[in-house]
Formats: C-alpha cells, structure tokens, sequence
C-alpha cells in the first residue's frame, strides 16, 4: 500500500479523517517477506488457453475474458495448508457482469465432500467501483454460504494490490495488501466445515452474468471486450503434497506447518488487528454472521463484534446503506427471493 492508492482512494473514500487513519496504518506495516514464484515454477494453464497470456519473462500473467471464452490457471501441486497470493490487476471500464476469483478448492478430487476458500471480485457498470467477497466452504458445505461482502479503498483496476488467503489448521485469514481483512479462527463446533483436506490454488476470470452484478441486472457488454486481469509476483508457501495423497498423513506436513504459522503473515499483530477492525467497519457491507434471518442460530466461528453488529439489520445487511428508495427495493427483493427459498447465488443482489 503505497501514497498512490491513498491519493486514489480519496475520489472513493467520503470520510477523510478515517482515510488519513487507515493510510497511516497502511504505511506502518511492513510488506510481507515473500519469495516469488514464476508462472512455469507453480501454475499450469486451466482453460481457456489461448486467453492466458504469460509476460516474456514468464513471471507476470494475463487472464482475458473474450466472447468466446473466460480463462484460468491452476498450481501444479496441491497443498495441505499454505499462504496463496498474487498481485493483481483488475479489468477497467464497463465490467458489469464479470467475476475474477482467486480460490483454492479440491472440488476435482472430492466432489461430494469438497473444501474452498474464496476472495472473488465482482465487476461493476462504469463509474461504480468493483466490489468483492470472501467464502469458506469445508466437506461440502454448500448450503452453509459463509460470504461476506466488501468494498475496497482504492480502485483495483489502477494498480496492482496483493490479495492473500492463508490457511493452517488453525485459522484462516484473507487479506487485502498487508491488512487483514477476515479472520476465521477453527472453532470445534465448525466440524468438517473447516477445509481440511489438500487443496489447490485456481485463478479465473468469467462471464457471471447470471448473478455478479446486481444480482444479473447488469450482464457482461462484450463491446468492451477483451476484458484483461493481471496477475504477478505469484507466491505458493506451505506443504506441497503427491496428489495422489488424497490424505497426507499427520506428520507428513508439521515442520512446513510450523515454518508456515511462523511467518509474517501468520501473525496478527495489535496494529495490524486494528487495520482489520476499520476496514470491516468501514468497508464490509454485508457478513453471514448477522444474518438471522438466513441463520437464526449464528454460526460457532463467528466473534460477533458489537460495533460491527450494530451497522447491520438481522439480514447481514448495511443498517445505513444507500438511499430509501434504493432500500425499499432491497427489501422487495429480498421477500421475493426468500418467498422462492434462495439459494446461495440468489443471493447477490445489490446491497
Ligand atoms: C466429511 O464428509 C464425508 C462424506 O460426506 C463424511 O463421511 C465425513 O465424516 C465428513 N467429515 C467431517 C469431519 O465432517
Ligand atoms: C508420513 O509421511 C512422512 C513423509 O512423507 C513419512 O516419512 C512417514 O514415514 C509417514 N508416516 C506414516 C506413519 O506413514
């Protein structure tokens, strides 16, 4: 986080006291002590081959949506815990529609039974800026969302801004540069929804016209097209096993496991954990955790925290967001939808 992507968040940011605030804290954490990986050294093509384009020097990436096809890649190896990043750079313009997702997941290994943890961003009409969302899913948890949603403070098709998402047996933290952004600490209770088999990371850009954008109001304008996400400075840290080891067994990643919860980003400190509570007090628009109403019994892992709790009504949703006219139609939206028991993507409509 750099005096550049404060002096862009400034057009986005309406409180100023709190942006001075919050890039005070950005300049006083230290950028993660990471080793680089090229795209060859980790990754391999997904689909959409002739959509990924790789740099000369084989160490940055391009992913490009066109009217034929999305495209993606995946790592070579899967990973029984890790630290996944990347600096990326989002598409500009008229990006309605669009999805670009940086995962890991082992939905092609276990089908029935997969685990996933998700930060995807979701494209915007021009003007409006690019929202996100992170998710957890363990064991097949589909029908138990864990979304939350985000605003960011700055424009992420400007500049390219590291995006992490660490797993241990412990917890889980996604991150937005060097500020954690969602912390998931493992709670007993959680049972198997707490990924806990080897996953691999995927990188993606689709058309989610279906669902990204104001819950498919808006679809994807191929006029604009292609459609270009970048993605460099790539890092895979954590234990790397045979994939045909569908279950390491216990030993087999303990000394990585403990290398991996020594590193910086496994350490939240109090500076960094106050950057955590402004960006979600300020940034967060929607979190499963005050849904009563899709979950009247809040999930175990979630540490309600009653600033936080206070901003949203029992929908998860912003308490103070956007006009009434805008809310009134939230609200027959959301009736509508809860009238035909939505499902999960239903549930994107915009907050
Ligand atoms: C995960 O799912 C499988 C298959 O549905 C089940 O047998 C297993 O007990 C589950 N594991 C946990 C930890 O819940
Ligand atoms: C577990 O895996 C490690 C490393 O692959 C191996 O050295 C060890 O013998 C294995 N232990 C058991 C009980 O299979």
């Amino acid at each position: 986080m750099g005096l550049l992507s404060c002096s862009i968040s400034e057009t986005i940011t309406p409180s100023l006291l709190f942006f001075f605030l919050f890039c005070f804290i950005g300049f006083a954490t230290a950028t993660f002590n990471v080793t680089t990986l090229a795209f060859d050294e980790g990754y391999n093509p997904l689909f959409g081959d002739g959509n990924l384009v790789r740099s000369p020097d084989g160490h940055s990436v391009r992913l490009l949506l066109d009217v034929y096809t999305g495209s993606g890649f995946i790592s070579s190896r899967m990973y029984q815990h890790g630290f996944f990043s990347a600096k990326i750079k989002l598409p500009s313009d008229y990006t309605a529609g669009i999805v670009v997702a940086f995962y890991t997941s082992n939905g092609d290994v276990f089908e029935k039974n997969h685990d996933e943890l998700d930060i995807e961003f979701l494209g915007n009409i021009e003007g409006k800026p690019w929202r996100f969302q992170t998710n957890v899913y363990g064991n097949g948890s589909t029908n138990r969302g864990r979304e939350e949603r985000y605003n960011l403070w700055f424009d992420p098709s400007k500049e390219f801004h590291r995006y992490s998402i660490l797993w241990t047996a412990k917890n889980i933290i996604f991150y937005v540069d060097e500020v954690p952004i969602r912390e998931v600490v493992r709670n007993d209770a959680m049972g198997g929804d707490y990924p806990s088999k080897p996953m691999s990371l995927y990188a993606t850009i689709w058309d989610a016209s279906s669902w990204a954008t104001n819950g498919g109001k808006y679809k994807v304008n191929y006029e604009y097209a292609p459609f270009t996400s970048e993605f460099k400075d790539l890092v895979l840290d954590g234990c790397a096993i045979d994939p045909i080891q569908k279950f390491p067994n216990s030993t087999a990643c303990s000394e990585t496991d403990t290398w991996l919860e020594s590193r910086d980003y496994a350490v939240i400190t109090p500076k960094s954990r106050s950057a955590m509570r402004r960006f979600r007090q300020r940034y967060m628009y929607y979190s499963y955790c005050y849904d009563n109403v899709r979950y009247p019994i809040t999930p175990p892992e979630c540490a309600v925290d009653s600033n936080e709790k206070q901003r949203f009504r029992n929908t998860g949703r912003l308490r103070f967001g956007g006009s009434h006219r805008k809310q009134a139609r939230m609200e027959r939206a959301r009736r509508k939808r809860r009238s035909r028991a939505a499902a999960v993507s239903d549930d994107q409509t915009d907050m």
